[in-house]
C-alpha cells in the first residue's frame, strides 16, 4: 500500500538546522517501501501566526493559505515532525502549524525526530506528545532524539547520520509504516 509521509519540520528563523535535518530523515525514509514523502519547511511555508476566526473544528476555514494546509494534511497518512528545543519546550511555529486545523490530523501516526543539546529534544518531544494525542493523533514510542546534533553537521550545513541514527531512523519509520497502514483502514471504515 502506498502511504503519503509527511516530514514537517518545527522552525523557522533565518539559519535553522531543523530543515537540514528535516532533508536527513525525508531522504532516508526512501530505504522505506511503500512510502510517498514530502519534506515541508515551516519556515518557507511561512504561516501567520493563527488566526482564523472559526474554531478549526468546524472546517470553515477563511483564508487561502489554511485551505492549502488543509490540503497538504488531509491527503497525508503518517507525519514525521522534526523538532527542536527551545526553552525546554517545543518551539512555537509548530504548535501554530498544528493549531490551523483540527479533523484533518485526526487518527494518524507520528514519529518525532527532536534534536538539541544534552537533552537531545526529549523535553520539547514530551510536551508534543500530549498535543497530539488531544488531535486523536497517535505518536510512537519509536523516536529518534538527537543530542549534541552539531557534531553531525559538516561545514556545509548538511546533517548526516552515523550509523546507529540511521538505524534508529528506519527502525522508527518502519513502525510508522506499520501503523499508518492501519490507521488509513481504520480511517476508511468510519
Ligand atoms: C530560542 C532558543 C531557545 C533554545 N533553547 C534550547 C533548549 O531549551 N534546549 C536545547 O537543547 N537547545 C536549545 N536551543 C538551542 C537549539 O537546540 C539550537 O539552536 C537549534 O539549532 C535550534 O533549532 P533550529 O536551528 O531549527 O531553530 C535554543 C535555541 C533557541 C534559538
Amino acid at each position: 500500500m502506498m502511504n503519503k509521509l509527511k516530514v514537517i519540520t518545527s522552525t523557522t528563523r533565518e539559519g535553522r538546522k531543523g530543515a537540514s535535518i528535516g532533508k536527513w530523515i525525508t531522504d532516508l525514509s526512501k530505504n522505506i517501501e511503500g512510502f510517498e514523502v514530502e519534506l515541508i519547511d515551516l519556515g518557507e511555508l511561512n504561516l501567520p501566526m493563527m488566526n482564523e476566526p472559526n474554531h478549526p473544528r468546524l472546517g470553515q476555514y477563511q483564508y487561502e493559505y489554511t485551505k492549502k494546509w488543509r490540503e497538504n494534511i488531509t491527503e497525508s497518512d503518517a507525519f514525521i515532525i522534526v523538532l527542536a528545543e527551545y526553552n525546554y519546550g517545543f518551539p512555537a511555529p509548530i504548535k501554530n502549524a498544528i493549531d490551523y486545523l483540527f479533523n484533518e490530523w485526526k487518527y494518524k501516526p507520528v514519529g518525532i525526530v527532536s534534536y538539541g543539546g544534552v537533552s537531545g529534544g526529549l523535553r520539547a518531544t514530551q510536551m508534543l506528545k500530549q498535543v497530539v494525542t488531544t488531535l486523536n493523533m497517535m505518536p510512537l514510542s519509536e523516536q529518534v532524539n538527537i543530542p549534541f546534533f552539531t557534531n553531525y553537521m559538516n561545514e556545509k550545513g548538511n546533517f548526516k547520520g552515523d550509523e546507529k541514527l540511521n538505524n534508529s531512523a528506519i527502525n522508527m519509520m518502519q513502525h510508522l509504516y506499520k501503523w499508518s497502514t492501519t490507521m488509513k483502514k481504520m480511517r476508511e471504515t468510519m
